[in-house]
């Protein structure tokens, strides 16, 4: 394969994913989702904004240390304090690739920056040369890039490339753009920017009319050789072009592209997984390649089609995507070591003993409910164990709750509160799960509002785990919380604890498109 064949894979579920409301990572969740990411071999993970706060650059500079395979990338305004931020944390990295961005579209200009556009070229040019002081790997990104003059934006990159930058990114920020125009935009780009041989064009498209892979695509078809994705299309508002579709249509439809990534698709489904484990947004079932509903063939007639033979329905397999039936993997009686060294193979490491005890002893607990242990249970009752340390200001001692039909369900909770101590409580509500809420809310006082609740199990039959997402909102505030059990109603009252300890702690952080640090 030659260097021009190649498709780049940026990821930014770490960054721009990120940005979704209440999809904030902890450092040990971006570590983890970095291993996976590496695992799947994606050529470069955007970690985060570092000078967005010190838990952003010590994240940013945990994934640093963590991967060797993928080039890790951070995020800069074109400011020398973002781009020394960035090139800090970026030091462990194996390679590393600082990227940098300043709106060009005439609104954004005006009304965001209030900068003329020669101040605008001007800057850019110099946050570039910053970047040079920490790696030859820059990026520059002229934003809202899908709204911007043309001959403005070829002067803007011409300029920016000749300061050094190697990749240069074209967004469409706000999903403004058409398949056909976004790709002839790219075409005219490349062709019209005389040093455009001495940088590889990207693409990072958002999904505000459904369109962000569908322009990604037009894009990698008129000469872009990276395409910024995020796992899930997870990202700002309506996302970004999601990384398993374009990775599976490139790969699926290799008559109409002359490129190829290098990824391995067979990683696809379990980091699906362990994203919206992680984050709380849970896939829906026909979302494609990774909905539960992808490879399901309901119709007789399909079912039909595909006995006789397997192409009259389906274009990709399921095996190819990491679709494989749940294997059981440990049960009751593995042992301790047994447990640590499959756990490393998923990516996770124990600092200390009593970290790797906690996570055996809840284990065995799991193990006596449900027999046979499958990864995606162990991922969630890593994420269950690392998500109790998180800030326990309020803690689930015990919850009793009575359901019966004709019978008004009612729900008992005893919590633990920070600083209060034991207190218990009982409510009344249309289900038990409502009732369990209330009843918590008679405690706790969360004066939050809850925006989504959603159910979905971990692996399949009856005594699958539970994986509950309740999301709360504050003002402005938005948080997910998680919880797992085989027993949903205690799984709903751990997912909203959860939220409401997360609600507790404010983090301050800055946003790199909105605002000032
Ligand atoms: O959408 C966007 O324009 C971005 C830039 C920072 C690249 O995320
Ligand atoms: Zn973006």
């Amino acid at each position: 394969m030659t260097k021009q064949e190649r498709l780049i894979i940026f990821d930014t579920t770490l960054r721009d994913g990120e940005q979704s409301p209440g999809a904030s990572m902890s450092r040990e969740e971006k570590v983890r989702i970095a291993k996976a990411l590496e695992k799947m071999q994606v050529d470069v993970i955007e970690a985060g904004f570092p000078i967005a706060s010190r838990g952003d650059f010590d994240a940013v500079y945990a994934v640093a240390e963590a991967v060797k395979d993928s080039t890790v990338c951070g995020l800069a305004r074109a400011l020398d304090t973002d781009i020394d931020r960035a090139g800090e944390a970026l030091k462990p990295a194996v390679s590393a690739r600082i990227h940098t961005f300043i709106a060009t579209s005439p609104i954004h200009m005006k009304m965001k920056l209030r900068m003329q556009p020669e101040q605008v070229l001007e800057q850019a040019v110099v946050a570039v040369k910053r970047a040079k002081r920490y790696t030859d790997n820059i990026e520059f990104s002229p934003e809202d890039a899908g709204r911007s003059e043309f001959e403005f934006l070829c002067r803007v990159l011409e300029a920016v490339i000749k300061a050094g930058a190697k990749t240069v990114n074209i967004p469409d920020t706000v999903g403004y753009n058409l398949p056909e125009q976004f790709g002839d935009l790219m075409a005219r780009l490349i062709a019209t920017i005389p040093n455009s041989d001495q940088a590889v064009f990207s693409v990072h498209c958002h999904n505000d009319l459904g369109l962000a892979v569908a322009n990604s695509l037009s894009a990698v078809q008129q000469g872009a050789r990276q395409v910024e994705c995020t796992i899930n299309g997870l990202g700002e508002r309506a996302g970004n072009a999601a990384l398993e579709e374009i990775v599976m249509a490139v790969k699926t439809r290799q008559d109409l592209f002359n490129c190829r990534t290098g990824v391995d698709s067979t990683q696809i489904v379990p980091c699906s997984r362990l994203v919206s484990n992680i984050t709380g947004f849970p896939v829906q079932p026909n979302k494609a390649i990774v909905g539960a509903n992808a490879f399901a063939h309901e119709s007789g007639i399909h079912q039909d089609g595909i006995l006789k033979n397997r192409e009259t329905y389906e274009i990709m397999r399921a095996q190819e995507v990491g679709w494989t039936a749940n294997r059981m993997v440990l049960g009751k009686h593995s042992g301790r070591n047994a447990f640590k060294s499959h756990l490393q193979d998923l990516g996770f490491q124990f600092s200390t003993e009593a970290e790797l005890n906690k996570a055996f002893f809840a284990f065995k607990d799991l193990a006596d409910k449900k027999h046979e242990i499958y990864d995606e249970d162990l991922q969630a009752l890593i994420t269950e164990a690392r998500t109790e340390d998180y800030h326990e200001t309020v803690k689930l001692i015990s919850l009793k709750v009575c359901s019966e039909t004709g019978e008004t369900p009612v729900a008992e909770v005893i919590l633990s509160v920070q600083g209060v101590g034991e207190q218990s409580a009982l409510a009344k509500g249309s289900g038990p799960v409502d009732a369990t809420f209330k009843a918590i809310e008679l405690i706790v006082h969360s004066q939050t509002q809850l925006l989504l609740y959603s159910v979905n199990n971990i692996t399949s039959g009856t005594d699958a785990q539970g994986e509950v997402i309740v999301r709360l909102g504050q003002g402005d505030r938005i948080v997910n919380g998680h919880g797992t059990d085989t027993d949903i109603v205690i799984a709903s009252a751990r997912s909203y604890i959860n939220a409401i300890n997360k609600m507790a702690f404010p983090e301050e952080k800055a946003h790199p498109q909105i605002g000032d640090v």
